[in-house]
């Protein structure tokens, strides 16, 4: 009552009424947002939301994921793919941003046990490795153990996978192929999408080799890990490479072929790695020319050129960080990118290329030759060697997660970790 007379009272002075209204209204609208507070945070998250892809609705306009003629089998060619995938985005508008960037991690295993007592738990570490790199860098990731086609197995099992995921994800622009036995041990590092603009297919490998030498190697390119557009280009391009695989009555006759061509193809079946090659010099203008060969940085190193260099490797990164406090800080794990950003002129300034043995770690390690399910391995290496060198760069990877949640392992042949100090090292 007391503060309706002594409003009263101020109103009646001319003067003051017009901010005598503005601030009853003042109130008022207080009144109301503190009234309609919880509808507005609904508004505003929302809005939030409704930034990202919308995955809570399908709109009923038809898309091939309607014809029933449509196969995720390599035996039914995929015709149109740009413009079906094309059409899908324009009926899921919401995915249009950040289409470019979208990346699917596709990787796998054979899908019975292993014969190796350790294999399979190799395996899970090796897996673990890809989903630590992808849930760091926000890409989504699909592991299959299953052959789509029965006789498109080891190697082969691939393509068919490849096809059926860019069926499955038209939302994103490019499926990473990593094999099982290769691991991320540069967790900082992203491929630069943007060099690869005009390009299909991107594979660490060496143009001379593949275009100049007149004696061909199996060996000019390693199609253990690669990305592939998804597109129509692959699409085609899957269909004639899977042609030269086990599910055709050709494959023997490519068997001849790629043994005949390749001089220093000991094993006399048709790969996936040799028919690569093979498409892209024979017809360069169709495939070859769409193939990125990156040899900057090492989209795959081969393990042996790794070997025995992860120790100083690490000690060359804790003396960068010795002199750096920005790096010491310790921080939420989804800021790694941006640290790992802050890194970067540390090591130009320290001269660190990205070849090996130039104090780098390498982007990615292949352990070509050492097969962790049957316990196989070349007979060129020695001994343990595959194993023991598989567990260093394993933990060496795992060091760079860790270190986020407070843990490492001071040795890299160890599975125990110690605590990391504040301001560390
Ligand atoms: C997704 O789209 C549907 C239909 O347009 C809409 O009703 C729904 O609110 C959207 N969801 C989000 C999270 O934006
Ligand atoms: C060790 O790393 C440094 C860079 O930190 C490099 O200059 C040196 O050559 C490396 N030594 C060996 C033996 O790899």
């Amino acid at each position: 009552m007391a503060k309706v007379t002594l409003r009263k009272k101020a109103c009646s002075c001319f003067s003051d009424r017009f901010l005598c209204i503005v601030g009853a209204l003042t109130a008022l609208l207080l009144i109301w947002v503190f009234l309609y507070s919880s509808r507005l945070n609904l508004l505003f998250f929302g809005f939030k939301t409704s930034i990202g892809p919308n995955t809570s609705h399908d709109p009923p306009e038809k898309t091939f994921y309607d014809d029933p003629d449509l196969s995720y089998s390599i035996e039914e060619p995929m015709k149109n793919w740009d413009d079906k995938r094309k059409q899908w985005l324009r009926v899921h508008p919401s995915f249009a941003a950040g289409l470019q960037e979208r990346i699917l991690i596709v990787t796998g295993s054979q899908p019975s046990v292993c014969k190796n007592p350790a294999g399979d738990h190799l395996l899970l570490r090796l897996f673990k490795n890809k989903v630590d790199y992808a849930r760091l860098h926000g890409y989504e990731i699909l592991y299959n153990n299953a052959y789509l086609h029965p006789k498109m197995d080891s190697y082969w099992a691939k393509i068919p996978i490849i096809r059926a995921a860019m069926i499955a994800h038209p939302e994103v622009e490019w499926i990473w192929w990593i094999d099982s036995d290769a691991l991320f041990t540069d967790m900082e590092f992203k491929p630069p999408l943007e060099r690869y603009k005009n390009h299909k297919f991107v594979v660490h490998g060496w143009p001379n080799l593949i275009y100049e030498n007149k004696a061909k190697s199996w060996t000019s390119l390693n199609a253990g890990v690669f990305l592939i557009r998804n597109c129509q280009w692959s699409m085609d391009f899957m269909d004639v490479w899977s042609k030269m695989g086990p599910w055709t009555p050709e494959y023997e006759k490519w068997a001849k072929i790629l043994t005949s061509t390749f001089y220093d193809k000991t094993f006399p079946v048709s790969d996936d790695q040799s028919a690569l090659i093979y498409l892209m010099f024979t017809d360069r203008k169709k495939w070859g020319e769409k193939v990125y060969l990156e040899g900057e940085y090492y989209l795959e190193a081969y393990w042996k050129g790794v070997e025995g260099t992860l120790d100083n490797i690490t000690k060359g990164y804790m003396k960068i960080e010795e002199g750096a406090t920005s790096l010491r800080r310790r921080h939420a794990e989804k800021l790694s990118n941006w640290y790992g950003a802050l890194r970067e002129p540390y090591l130009k300034a320290k001269g660190f290329g990205f070849g090996l043995g130039t104090g780098r770690r390498p982007f990615i390690t292949h352990f070509t030759g050492c097969q962790p399910c049957s316990g196989n391995h070349n007979p060129s290496y020695k001994g343990n060697e595959c194993w023991t060198e598989m567990e260093k760069a394993l933990n060496f990877a795992d060091n760079q997660v860790l270190r986020n949640y407070g843990f490492l392992h001071k040795d890299l042949l160890s599975s125990s970790v110690h605590p990391v100090l504040f301001d560390y090292p």
